[in-house]
């Protein structure tokens, strides 16, 4: 397994790897890797023959006011996990995405280094956009409005922009992302479709401790008590889906028994949504193929997670 951290090298392997007549394909993270993330690697399988993993934890998504500082990062122990699955080919850890000048020194200082909400600056405006040479940003402008949207202002055209980087960095046939972020998945695949990438987009489904959580990165720094609190969410989720199989299909009754439910374990309820699958419209009842999606903080981790109900 390569360990690539430079961009050039990054795209000059893939174009190896082409020239062999390999496919690629592409499964981005920003790393702490769990079984979730194993598993899209295990999916990508079954879709070309060389598989990158791309390791990143990507400051441009995250407002001042995030989890960056504190979002966990252990890339000795991801790339121990790459190596065993046996099946992956690259692993690109590049140091920053937003540096253009690469004998300079960095165009983002660390996150501590800057002096976040501080000046003039409006809260939501990422740091990136005042400290590097980087304005160009790719918004999926309707998809991206609601649920995180809303609640994280910068966080879907940082996703949009740093993932068509990796796309033109790597290069892949296909790229896989989960669908424990919905939102993202579909405004990923939006954008492939309207901005004509020759990229295939593939959704995976979510991977769920024993007890259901839906595994992520956050988990571990959920306190044990929070974390018995937000087994409420997945608790929520399966009711509501027996609910509509029983013909419980107003989204506002199984919204309310949802807030319910979080909100009696000790959960702080960020949005509940009940949207169609693709366009992420929200209905008013359950008459098509819908995802209920949800964002909810436990002590000071904010933890999202979803479920489809295909049309009854
Ligand atoms: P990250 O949160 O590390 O997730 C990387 C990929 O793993 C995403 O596609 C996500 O949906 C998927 N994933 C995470 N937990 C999962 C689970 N329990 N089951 C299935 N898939 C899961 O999402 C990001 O990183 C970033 O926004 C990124 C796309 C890399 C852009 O920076």
């Amino acid at each position: 397994m390569e360990v690539i951290r430079d961009k050039a090298e990054m795209r000059a392997w893939s174009r190896r790897m082409r020239r062999d007549g390999k496919s690629l394909a592409l499964v981005p993270t920003m790393g702490y890797l769990h079984e979730g993330h194993l598993s899209l690697v295990r999916s990508a399988q079954a879709h070309a023959d060389v598989i990158v993993v791309s390791v990143y934890v990507n400051p441009g998504q995250f407002a001042p006011s995030e989890d960056l500082s504190t979002y966990p990062s252990d890339l000795q122990g991801d790339l121990q996990k790459l190596s065993q699955t046996g099946v992956v080919q690259a692993v690109f850890c590049p140091r920053n995405l937003y540096d253009y000048d690469s004998t300079g020194p960095l165009a983002v200082p660390p996150r501590h280094q800057l002096s976040a909400g501080s000046g003039e600056e409006p809260a939501q405006i990422s740091c990136i956009e005042k400290e590097s040479a980087h304005e160009t940003w790719i918004k999926v402008e309707r998809l991206e409005k609601g649920m995180c949207g809303a609640s994280r202002p910068v966080f879907f055209r940082g996703v949009a922009t740093i993932v068509t980087k990796l796309f033109h960095i790597v290069e892949p046939d296909v790229a896989i992302f989960g669908k424990k972020d919905y939102q993202q998945w579909r405004i990923i695949s939006r954008m492939v479709r309207d901005l004509d990438f020759a990229i295939e987009i593939v959704g995976s489904e979510i991977v769920r401790e024993a007890d259901g959580l839906a595994m992520s990165s956050r988990n571990v720094r959920l306190s044990p008590g929070n974390r018995k609190q937000a087994l409420s969410i997945y608790k929520a989720l399966s009711e509501a889906k027996v609910g509509v199989s029983k013909g419980r299909i107003l989204s506002q009754e199984i919204k309310d028994s949802i807030v319910q439910t979080v909100s009696d374990s000790g959960g702080r309820i960020d949005y509940v949504e009940i949207v169609e699958q693709e366009s992420l419209t929200p209905v008013e009842k359950i008459d098509c193929s819908v995802v209920i999606c949800i964002a909810a903080w436990f002590g000071d981790v904010r933890l999202i997670d979803n479920m489809e109900i295909d049309a009854p």
